[in-house]
């Protein structure tokens, strides 16, 4: 068995004390400084299907703020990749801090208005895509297609080399990642676990569908999951200043950096739901840390963050 590419971090809160709960960190933000998180486990098998391939370069979808685009934009600028990223928003985000970088590392922007983007799925917007930029290989928002799910599903194995747990705990946007735990915990030899997503969006009971549409067969059948949708603290990418405060107060107990958006929420709502008494005592927990660190610098050029209270980032050229 190949080693594991990301530690799993034991901490320590005062209220998994009194509650007697074993919490534990699968640091996949640290797996690399720029495809942090889920991105990388969802980009391996993508990038690995674009090398060497007779694709003229890749395609993909995203807000202009969007961690995938981001970390698109520097793997594809690794592995020599022409890219386009279909952006949700006007062109005047084309100099904000996500976007400054995706550009820096060599991908297109293609900008569409809130309503062309909607038709991301539609086949006959994807023709007419593919016609403007023949020979692109297309790869959906948020980077959550079945070669995504193969790619997510090597975290279970690694934690079940690493340590017997009984929840894990992720964020959900598109539904991808935990997708990808579902399936790889359906296949495992090991007991299996409870899974539990925290979506980030208000009313997103939709994606319960969304997330069976991308399950592989034997991941359907698999039951022991659920989609926590009373943890979105008002929408995607809201929180309260509460939140805020909570949320730096545990990184400072931790010594983690979970960021507001998304590994942040997952959090906030572990802390809600230890105070209902949710999880048994002596329940061994593993938070999985998606990454998406660079959303900061969106947040606080925006002013919704003040850059004192948050580490600086930094990325290659
Ligand atoms: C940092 C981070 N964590 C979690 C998620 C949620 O993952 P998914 O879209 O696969 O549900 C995303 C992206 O959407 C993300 O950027």
């Amino acid at each position: 068995m190949p080693n594991p590419l990301s530690k799993l971090e034991k901490i320590n809160h005062p209220l998994f004390d009194k509650y007697q709960l074993d919490v534990r960190v699968k640091r996949d933000d640290l797996i690399d400084n720029t495809i942090s998180g889920n991105k990388w486990r969802k980009l391996k098998y993508n990038l690995k299907q674009l090398k060497g391939s007779h694709y003229q370069g890749a395609i993909t979808f995203g807000g202009s703020y969007s961690n995938h685009i981001h970390a698109f934009a520097y793997a594809c600028k690794q592995h020599n990749i022409p890219c386009i990223g279909v952006i949700r928003g006007e062109a005047r985000y084309a100099n904000n801090f996500t976007l400054s970088w995706a550009r820096q590392w060599g991908m297109q922007c293609h900008f569409v208005d809130r309503k062309t983007y909607r038709r991301r799925f539609e086949t006959d917007f994807l023709a007419e895509l593919a016609e403007l930029y023949p020979g692109y290989f297309f790869i959906p928002e948020g980077g959550s297609n079945s070669l995504a799910i193969t790619g997510v599903a090597e975290i279970i194995t690694e934690l079940n080399q690493q340590t017997e747990f009984d929840t894990l705990l992720t964020p959900v946007g598109s539904g991808g990642t935990i997708a990808g735990l579902i399936s790889g915990d359906s296949v495992a030899q090991c007991k299996h676990h409870k899974i539990l997503g925290v979506a980030v969006l208000k009313q997103a009971e939709y994606l319960i569908e969304e997330i069976k549409c991308l399950l592989t067969p034997k991941a359907l059948k698999h039951n022991n999951w659920r989609l926590l949708t009373d943890y979105h603290r008002g929408g995607y990418a809201k929180f309260s200043t509460q939140d805020i405060v909570r949320l730096r107060e545990f990184n400072q107990i931790t010594g983690i950096t979970f960021e507001p958006v998304y590994s942040g929420k997952m959090v906030l709502a572990l802390l809600d739901l230890i105070e209902q008494k949710y999880f048994s005592q002596g329940e061994r927990i593993i938070l999985l840390h998606t990454g998406g660190l660079q959303g900061l610098g969106g947040m606080i050029e925006q002013g919704k963050l003040s850059a004192d209270d948050w580490p600086a980032l930094t990325y290659a050229d």
